[in-house]
């Protein structure tokens, strides 16, 4: 057991916009990369992989459903290569924009199980501060096609602790979260990365003490609510908690595939380039 292979994780780095906190590993969507870029990968999974049967997928980015309806029909394509556990867990990280009922739908007959949306907040003023522009109505309307089609498993990221929010603002967006009634909740401290625009302009975090409060308020109201706190980010209802990211907590092995993804393969631990060019011209691993 100990040297079997437990999970995949693929990175598909295209984002249709690029947000003012974010420093993972993302270029803008450019039709032009990503044929290319979905040659490169399956190149590198069909050179990798060995067979082994798989508990949990997950396809993660920058935005995965930033690719056209044709572009993730290939996507799947590729992915017919593994073989699934029965209760394997599937998930694609999704952003509310790009989200549409034909990707939906199209998500759902490709055997993937799970959701993880980013949403963030509802304030309408911090997602313009975090460059992120949805509304509440699309928010509940897409949930709710989700759930209706059949999605049971539902993520959904919450960041908090922005420039000028106040726990009346935290309140005000957990109580969206919770009407939304899915069954898993990531939360996130604003964390100001270099390289990202926040960090460019100089913009500070908030109070030490409002962010424990804020975090206080968090892990209590979640709890009056089910939500079982079982790690530091993560709450979910019981039995939802992500089968993925205890792939990564209990030190088991899964393949990374895809620009700068991170794998655990006989008991090595690699790391793929992050260089664009260097990546698409096969050249996966960094040297
Ligand atoms: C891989 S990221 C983004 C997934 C997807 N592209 C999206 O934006 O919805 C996963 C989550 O990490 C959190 N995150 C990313 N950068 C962060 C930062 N600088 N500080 C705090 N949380 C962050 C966000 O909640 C985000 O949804
Ligand atoms: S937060 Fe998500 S959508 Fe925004 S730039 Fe990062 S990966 Fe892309």
């Amino acid at each position: 057991m100990k040297n079997s292979v437990h999970s995949v994780y693929i990175h598909i780095p295209f984002c249709d916009k690029i947000c003012s906190y974010c420093d993972f590993i993302k270029v803008f969507y450019n039709e032009k990369y990503i044929e290319e870029y979905l040659l490169a990968l399956e190149e590198e999974i069909n050179n990798n992989y060995n067979g082994e049967k798989i508990e949990t997928i997950y396809i993660g980015g920058g935005t995965p459903t930033s690719l056209k309806i044709s572009e993730l029909k290939k996507l799947f394509n590729i992915l017919k290569i593994f073989k699934l556990n029965d209760n394997y867990e599937f998930t694609v990280e999704c952003n509310i924009e790009s989200l549409t009922k034909e990707k939906l739908d199209l998500l759902k007959k490709n055997n993937v199980n799970r959701l993880s949306i980013g949403i963030q907040t509802f304030n309408e003023k911090n997602l313009k501060y975090l460059n992120r522009f949805h509304t509440k109505e699309e928010v509940f309307a897409k949930i709710k096609y989700a759930k209706d089609i059949g999605f049971n498993n539902i993520n959904i990221d919450l960041i908090y602790a922005l420039k000028n929010e106040t726990l009346d603002d935290l309140k005000k967006d957990i109580d969206l979260f919770l009407e939304l009634d899915i069954n898993h909740i990531s939360t996130y401290s604003l964390i100001i990365e270099p390289h990202t625009k926040l960090y460019i302009y100089n913009e500070n975090n908030i109070d030490d003490d409002l962010d424990y409060e804020m975090y206080k308020y968090i892990c209590k109201k979640l709890k009056e609510n089910n939500f079982i706190h079982y790690e530091i980010s993560n709450f979910s209802k019981r039995g939802f908690e992500s089968k993925h990211n205890l792939t990564y907590w209990n030190n088991l092995q899964y393949y990374g595939f895809g620009l700068g993804a991170s794998g655990f393969i006989n008991n090595i631990r690699y790391t793929n380039t992050k260089n664009m060019n260097k990546y698409l011209n096969k050249k996966f691993i960094k040297k």
